[in-house]
């Protein structure tokens, strides 16, 4: 049986001043529980489709559907996570604090609160470090934690623009990899953005490569069949790269 689709996207455009397409006639249909990669250029308009998904900017023209409802704005099946991390968080919270924020606006009650953030900053890697403030943190750290309070908040979905982009490589692969790991964990669906095609190979199902703008689309969408975790030195993860890489020569 097909997995039932969360996420349906047909003839979708964005201009953002009538005088040209940013985005011009996007389809997409997105499984539950699929990781996928939106990967393309600097300026195509990766984060504008994101933001739509989100809610957060108005579509010109398509239909986008999440759930089989009309996104009209941001909702609780969404969480998205951003590229920056310092202005996500906020700096006056501790990190438990800001994990436990949007259960706290939803009145969930003190104990299940608790139980909830517990898990969830043990899940992302930061036990010990609940009562810290996110100035104390490194950037790999704050990142966590902006994941660990959108998961804390339990959407479906997982919008999530460049989010390991201003990490070192070190402190990216090992966030890369811990991402594949709560993915498994928690069924989310994922939507990842990236303009990194090693990336988008250690961690999507299927990659849609974007063309450059303006009126982008997505060009090309790959299957990737291959196990978790991946490496970047196996014969076949080289073999998907060149592939990709030859859309952008
Ligand atoms: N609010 C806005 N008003 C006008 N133009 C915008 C707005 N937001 C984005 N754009 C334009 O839309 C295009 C796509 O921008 P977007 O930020 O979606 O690209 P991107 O693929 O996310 O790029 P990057 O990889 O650099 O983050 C750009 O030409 C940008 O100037
Ligand atoms: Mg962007």
């Amino acid at each position: 049986m097909k997995a039932p689709e969360t996420i349906s996207i047909s003839g979708l455009s964005k201009s953002f001043n009538n005088s040209h397409y940013v985005l011009e006639n996007i389809n997409l249909s997105i499984q539950r529980g699929e990781f996928f990669i939106l990967l393309g250029p600097s300026g195509c308009g990766k984060s504008t489709l994101l933001s739509m998904i989100a809610g957060f900017i108005e579509k010109t023209s398509g239909d986008l559907l999440v759930d089989q409802e009309e996104v009209k704005k941001p909702g609780r099946n969404r969480g998205v996570v951003f590229q920056q991390a310092d202005a996500a968080l906020f700096p006056w919270l501790t990190v438990k604090e800001n994990v436990e924020f949007g259960l706290k606006m939803k009145k969930t009650p003190k104990d299940n609160r608790n139980k909830i953030s517990t898990y969830f900053i043990e899940l992302v890697g930061l036990k010990g470090h609940e009562n810290k403030f996110p100035r104390e943190l490194s950037g790999g750290m704050k990142q966590r934690v902006q994941l660990a309070r959108v998961l804390a908040n339990d959407p479906d979905i997982l919008l999530m623009d460049e989010p390991f982009g201003a990490l070192d490589a070190m402190t990216r692969r090992t966030m890369q990899t811990e991402l594949v790991r709560i993915w498994k964990e928690t069924n989310k669906t994922v939507i990842f953005v990236t303009h990194d095609i090693q990336e988008a190979l250690l961690l999507g199902q299927r990659i849609g490569v974007m063309s450059v703008g303006p009126s982008s689309k997505i060009d090309h969408i790959y299957d990737i069949p291959l196990a978790f975790p991946r490496s970047f030195t196996d014969k076949e993860f080289n073999r998907y790269y060149q592939n990709i890489q030859a859309h952008f020569d």
